[in-house]
């Protein structure tokens, strides 16, 4: 996966942006409020659906447009054209593929696939589980065969079961039929995220031991339910407990990372910067493992990269990018410390995201940096 060709029109400030990146590393400099942040946004809208700074895509459209319509084309023989365009006045995300109008977001996520590095990543040690299940089940997704489907599965029953159990009058036969789905798919689901995890785990500490130095620090996944019964079984005994809650309780929706160093949770023990390193280390691991699983590359946004981790770790971080081959978008505002923590020999296209004097952002592709070797 590697985008050829960016053009967004009418996302915040951006203005109309049309440039062709690097298949490699892209760094984007820039002011304040020059718009990197939301260039980084609009490709995440595309590979992700959805923005990492507002629940509500509408507010993403610049102030002075009806709709915002981003594109990318995705190399390959044949090239890959994807798209999606927001109006304001329709509340749904239109998506395009090759061409042809695509009805499901996962159709996009699998194109396209992403990993975001910003000052809020800390957010995913100490934030709810549904981040860190969203983390899990990006991997699981990428790398296991009818994990979509089998989550999309247990999901609608999920939906149905809840529906039955705040219902009046429960329909026992109904409810049977649909615990016994949810079962099925929900054991599915469990399967294939262990299974992921059994990969996932050493290339994490592999990933994390070159970046910072804690050992004790323990990556476990945690089902949802209980170890030794089948979900089967707790859905049956939990009913009534249940129906008093007015939600499943229990399953694969309930899943969750556990962090730990030693016998505490990670969050309570590591000062920040060593969560953004753990953060850092996860994200990477989703890349390598990608592409070792997959033979894929992922892209990686990086926002504010000197705000995230300081010279040193930097400079070990973008050693890992470099091994890895991705494409990355990377912002600052300091261009030195944007351009210093890379091998001599990596080529890096530097942008730099200005002002027009209408207000707009503009893209200015400033100039192509390619050292060799010596
Ligand atoms: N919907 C919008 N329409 C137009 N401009 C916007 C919109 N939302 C935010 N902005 C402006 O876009 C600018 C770019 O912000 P941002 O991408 O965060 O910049 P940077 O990351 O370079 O600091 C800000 O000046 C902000 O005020
Ligand atoms: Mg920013």
């Amino acid at each position: 996966m590697l985008i050829d060709r960016l053009a967004f029109t009418g996302l915040r400030n951006l203005g109309m942006l049309d440039f062709t990146p690097s298949s490699g590393i892209n760094l984007i400099v820039g002011r304040n409020g020059s718009g990197k942040t939301s260039l980084l946004e609009g490709l995440h809208i595309l590979g992700m659906g959805r923005s990492f700074r507002t629940r509500q895509l509408k507010h993403a459209i610049a102030h002075d447009a009806e709709e915002m319509t981003l594109f990318a084309r995705l190399a390959g023989e044949p090239p890959l054209p994807i798209g999606v365009r927001r109006a304001r006045a329709l509340a749904e995300l239109e998506m395009r593929m090759g061409g042809e109008r695509v009805s499901r977001l996962a159709q996009l996520i699998e194109a396209l696939p992403l990993q975001l590095v910003n000052p809020d990543a800390f957010r995913l040690l100490e934030g709810p589980p549904a981040g860190r299940r969203e983390f899990l089940d990006w991997g699981v997704f990428h790398v296991k065969h009818g994990f979509y489907d089998a989550w999309r599965r247990a999901k609608r029953a999920l939906k149905h079961r809840n529906a039955l159990l705040r219902h009046g009058r429960m329909d026992a036969n109904s409810l049977a039929a649909w615990e016994q789905e949810l079962a099925l798919w929900g054991e599915r689901v469990d399967n294939l995220r262990r299974e992921w995890m059994a990969s996932f785990v050493p290339v994490f500490e592999e990933t994390l031991a070159r970046l910072i130095e804690l050992p004790e620090l323990r990556l476990r996944y945690s089902r949802g339910w209980d170890k030794q019964r089948s979900l089967q079984e707790v859905l049956e005994q939990g009913r009534s407990a249940d129906q008093q809650m007015g939600f499943t309780q229990n399953g694969p929706q309930r899943a969750d990372l556990r962090i730990r160093l030693g016998r505490r949770p990670a969050v309570e023990v590591l000062s920040r910067g060593q969560q953004k390193l753990v953060v850092s280390a996860l994200k990477l691991a989703q890349g390598r493992l990608l592409e070792l699983t997959t033979g894929r590359s992922c892209l990686y946004l990086v926002d504010d990269l000197p705000a995230e981790l300081d010279a040193e770790h930097r400079r070990v971080f973008c050693r890992l990018l470099e091994s890895m081959r991705c494409q990355a978008f990377i912002t600052s505002v300091e261009h030195d410390a944007l351009v210093g923590p890379w091998q001599s020999h990596t080529p890096l296209a530097m942008f730099h995201v200005k002002q027009a004097s209408s207000g707009a952002g503009q893209l200015v592709p400033q100039a192509q940096i390619d050292f060799t070797t010596e």
